[in-house]
């Protein structure tokens, strides 16, 4: 097996950028992996950009291992990230539960938001890897805005940083914070920091895959379309429509 282990991915650090991109079903996942990215993200997100929910905090244990287990059938040779829904992290217990049941479904490691110390260390005492995310939490916002732009929230998202890496995780997602802060950051822990809107001086980059292909109709700011699928599907849906109309199918 080629899959990158929690401690090789934490190596990379010093040695190179490390490419990360959610994915959420087999086919997708086929493709990724065939296209060689190191690791999977099965993020919340998934409730925004294949559920139609306007918020991660719908986004359930259920889906979560439903979708972690289409896409481990998808790449069974490389790294998945298993997101930890809304609340499911709470508390150590409660969270060592949830992460049994993501890592049971297909995932090798999970991701949860914000300052959990405890949790992150109640699930490496009990063999699972964690990444951890900080800047902006989805989860807990109700704006997508950029945050922290002022020194004291900066020093908070730093403080975090250190926290997130002191207690043990092996990664740390930064979510839409400015390019400096992500620098500093990424110079001042000794685990990857990827970044998602976090500058160009992170360890590595993570892009939600629908953001990447340009499937849907809105994308983030500091997201790359490297590909406009939703208009690729409408036209082939047109033309299939009246090549039936026609009768020349
Ligand atoms: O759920 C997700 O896709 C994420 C990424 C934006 C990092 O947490
Ligand atoms: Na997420």
């Amino acid at each position: 097996t080629h899959k990158l282990s929690a401690e090789s991915l934490k190596g990379m650090k010093s040695a190179r950028p490390i490419a990360m991109l959610t994915a959420y079903t087999t086919p997708i996942a086929r493709s990724l992996e065939a296209a060689g990215v190191p690791v999977l993200l099965v993020g919340d997100t998934v409730g925004m950009v294949e559920m139609g929910f306007d918020s991660t905090r719908l986004v359930t244990l259920d889906h979560m291992r439903y979708h972690i287990g289409a896409v481990r059938r998808g790449a069974p040779e490389t790294h998945i990230i298993g997101d930890l829904p809304y609340d499911t992290d709470r508390d150590p217990e409660t969270a060592l539960h949830s992460a049994r049941l993501l890592i049971e479904a297909g995932a090798d490691s999970v991701k949860l938001e914000g300052p959990k110390y405890e949790v992150i260390r109640h699930l490496l005492a009990n063999g699972i890897d964690a990444v951890g995310h900080t800047g902006l939490t989805p989860q807990t916002t109700s704006n997508f805005r950029q945050v922290g732009r002022d020194a004291e929230d900066a020093a908070r998202i730093a403080d975090e940083a250190q926290g997130i890496a002191g207690a043990g995780a092996f990664m740390l997602v930064l979510e839409h914070i400015p390019d400096d802060l992500g620098a500093r950051i990424t110079q001042n822990i000794a685990i990857p920091t990827v970044g998602i809107g976090a500058g160009p001086d992170c360890d590595g980059q993570v892009l939600v895959i629908n953001d990447l292909l340009g499937f849907g109709d809105r994308w983030p700011p500091f997201s790359r379309q490297y590909a406009y699928l939703g208009q690729t599907i409408t036209d082939a849906a047109r033309s299939f429509v009246t090549e039936v109309q026609d009768r020349s199918f």
